[in-house]
């Protein structure tokens, strides 16, 4: 078979470990022609593609990015987009295709799937918010780092008695603000899926500063205040809708030192969370999504998305992953809670 691949939406650290799972099972062990298209969806609009074999794929597991490039290009958003990525598979000869992405991406897998091309997604994003699967590659190590992060702020804001507000990515839900809250031992995490009261979040840092000098706010980027959205979101919007976000923390910021007196700091994290190399888990994740994604390929499991479920790589129909997005476990965001303010 002659298997296309492509690697769309955001970057997030593991995706060439998946990449290169793909070509050596793909390649060295059932025999199959790998293609790569660059950049996303775009590339098979434009009918952009990238040699994947065991030489080109080599020494690529611990790099972040991707090497195929990737976008945020929707072929049902481009004239006759659709129509040239059907024209790319035939004039390519792809039997099957593995698009490799978080909600976006696999929407338009999706798609796909009922204009009749054979399939099989993997889901990706440092948002950990792909239904269907306990956890995305990416979001581990997107975790780790703003952990360290929260680690080093830390010491600063208890130097300078001050409160450090941190923003991390998560646009509509708040995993990695919760996993780094509660491993970073955040005294106030705020997240998408709820709408903050900025009152109550002073109201806890005074609470607490009854005993301490310094306090640690965590805030995903898609976190709203109730009161109404102070979000700094800009007009532009991308091909599937989305608003650029960023810039919660320094409104908070401001917010937080006006009503309660304390000096405020603000930090973006923001695509520093997405960079360079992947944690051992993600690398682990990675692998076994590539592993399996070419493996239901070969079987011929098309229409599917990998999956992890417990701690078992499984194929699901690929509509499970898209149209709701996963937010959080309120169980998990109780026990952050135990520790605010
Ligand atoms: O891929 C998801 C994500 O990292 C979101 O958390 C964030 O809002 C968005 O991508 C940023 O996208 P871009 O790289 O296009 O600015």
């Amino acid at each position: 078979m002659r298997i296309g691949v492509l690697t769309g939406g955001g970057d997030c650290p593991g995706l060439n470990a998946v990449i290169r799972a793909i070509v050596r099972k793909g390649e060295g062990f059932h025999g199959h022609e790998l293609v790569g298209f660059r950049h996303g969806w775009r590339g098979l609009v434009e009918d952009e593609t990238r040699e994947l074999t065991l030489t080109t794929t080599r020494g690529i597991l611990h790099l972040g990015g991707t090497m195929l490039g990737t976008s945020r290009t929707n072929p049902y958003k481009t004239e006759d987009g659709v129509q040239r990525v059907l024209d790319a598979l035939e004039r390519e000869r792809i039997d099957a295709l593995i698009p490799i992405g978080g909600e976006d991406t696999l929407g338009v897998a999706a798609k796909l799937k009922t204009e009749g091309v054979d399939l099989v997604g993997v889901p990706k994003t440092i948002d950990n918010d792909v239904s269907g699967t306990d956890f995305t590659f990416g979001f581990q190590t997107a975790v780790q780092i703003a952990t360290d992060a929260i680690d080093r702020l830390h010491s600063t804001a208890e130097s300078h008695d001050r409160v450090m507000v941190v923003e991390v990515m998560g646009r509509h839900a708040g995993w990695i603000a919760l996993y780094s809250g509660i491993a970073g031992g955040a005294d106030v995490v705020l997240v998408p899926e709820w709408p903050f009261d900025v009152e109550e979040v002073c109201r806890r840092l005074e609470h607490r500063h009854r005993n301490a000098d310094f306090s640690i706010v965590v805030v995903a980027e898609g976190a709203t205040p109730k009161e109404g959205d102070f979000a700094l979101a800009t007009a532009d919007r991308d091909e599937f809708g989305h608003v650029r976000l960023g810039g919660i923390a320094g409104v908070l910021s401001r917010e937080i030192e006006g009503r309660t007196g304390f000096e405020t700091r603000e930090t973006t994290l923001g695509h520093i969370l997405r960079g360079g190399t992947p944690t051992a888990f993600d690398r682990v994740l990675a692998t076994r999504y590539g592993i399996g994604a070419i493996d239901a390929v070969d079987a011929g499991d098309f229409g599917t998305m990998v999956a992890l479920q417990g701690n078992e790589i499984v194929c699901i129909p690929i509509e499970s992953g898209v149209g709701e997005l996963k937010t959080i476990d309120p169980a998990l965001f109780d026990v952050a809670s135990m520790f605010f303010g």
